[in-house]
């Protein structure tokens, strides 16, 4: 049915236009008291036995919005009611900024992927800030804030941009994420490397520790797929020094891995990063790859290439208490959350393991041992 509708509508438009008109829907959907019960009551049933619990917060399932789809958090309740059992905001930088030049979002359908250069276009953390204070939330959901730096600031100023969209934001997030991966931001992955994550991350924390101090702000990191392993693992151990929360694998990649002989080449060609089915293999090895250096330490979030409920059953069992994403979404539609979590409860039950938690990482601490 969604395929149909896809195909002959949204698949005219350009991807842009057929976000923000999906988008539209969805808030007024959200808008409207008996709609939005009867839709979250077909697309976001609970699933008592998928109760997760990450980083001290109670969730209702371990699958979560990945960021970038909601940059201004102005959909938190449409996609709470879609089945999300997390919506993680922005990336909001410091200062507002409009993004790279249209077009800047591309399917690929053969390849069941995107790509996209967006470049965080957003309304900015004051605005956005505003915005999470005015909320007045319809369903309980978990919210995380995704932090990126503005792209006139330099590379050497990063830290100020992100403490100041930390001192901001900090006190409407549930839990709070650095992002340093995302391709579409010159320069961003630089602050990757450990000589420049250290201070940055130590920046945050403190700036989250100095705004909010009825309770401690869980601090993650999102990481590129495109990190040499070497790097992955030095990320990890960073990490763990630091005391944060968790760690977010992966975001978008700039390979072409494997694509060009079904989708349009020039399309291929499009400057970006790649999301989709092609970034699930990556996505998934670096998560093991973390999770067989971290353990149980720190909170893993896989994302890259989920489409279905096997994909997101496969992350948990990699290491990851939560999974996350967005590009399935465009070509699943809205029933997508709820086929997620009717697989998972299924793949639970069938499973040695009584609950999510033992789950996590046991695929990955077999291969190990
Ligand atoms: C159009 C688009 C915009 C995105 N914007 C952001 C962003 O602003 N911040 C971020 O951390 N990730 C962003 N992402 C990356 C996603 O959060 C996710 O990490 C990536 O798409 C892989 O998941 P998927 O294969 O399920 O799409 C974006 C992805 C897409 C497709």
């Amino acid at each position: 049915m969604y395929k149909l509708f896809f195909n002959l509508v949204f698949k005219r438009m350009d991807p842009e236009q057929a976000h923000y008109l999906a988008f539209r829907w969805i808030r007024l959907a959200a808008r409207i008291p008996v709609l939005r019960t009867f839709v979250a009551a077909v697309l976001a049933p609970r699933h008592e036995e998928l109760r997760t619990e990450a980083f001290g917060l109670r969730m209702h399932g371990p699958f979560g919005l990945a960021a970038g789809f909601d940059k201004n958090a102005v959909a938190i309740d449409g996609m709470s009611m879609l089945g999300f059992d997390h919506i993680e905001i922005g990336t909001v930088t410091g200062e507002a900024q409009s993004g790279n030049p249209k077009k800047r979002l591309f399917r690929l359908v053969q390849d069941r992927a995107l790509i996209n250069r967006m470049g965080f276009n957003n309304e900015g953390s004051a605005a956005v800030a505003e915005r999470l204070a005015a909320r007045r939330a319809v369903f309980r959901t978990t919210v995380g804030v995704n932090i990126g730096k503005t792209k006139v600031v330099a590379e050497a100023d990063a830290a100020a941009d992100y403490v100041k969209s930390t001192e901001r934001l900090a006190a409407h997030a549930d839990y709070l994420v650095v992002n340093v991966s995302s391709p579409n931001t010159p320069g961003l992955r630089n602050l990757q490397a450990t000589e420049s994550l250290r201070p940055l991350l130590t920046a945050v924390r403190e700036a989250a520790d100095r705004t909010v101090t009825e309770r401690r702000v869980p601090l993650l990191v999102k990481i590129a797929p495109d990190l040499a392993d070497e790097d992955v693992d030095a990320v990890a151990d960073l990490a763990v020094e630091l005391g944060l929360d968790g760690i977010i694998a992966t975001n978008t990649t700039i390979a072409r891995e494997g694509l060009g002989l079904k989708s349009d080449p020039a399309l291929v060609k499009e400057t970006g990063g790649l999301s989709g089915a092609p970034l699930k293999e990556r996505s998934l090895e670096v998560l093991s790859r973390l999770y067989a250096r971290v353990g149980d330490s720190i909170t893993l979030v896989g994302v890259g290439g989920i489409e279905n409920a096997e994909d997101a059953w496969q992350r948990i069992l990699a290491g990851a208490t939560l999974v996350q994403g967005y590009s399935a979404f465009i070509y699943q539609g809205p029933f997508w959350g709820r086929a997620i979590h009717k697989g998972l409860a299924a793949r639970l039950a069938a499973s040695p393991y009584a609950t999510l938690a033992e789950a996590v990482g046991a695929e990955t601490r077999k291969a190990v041992k």
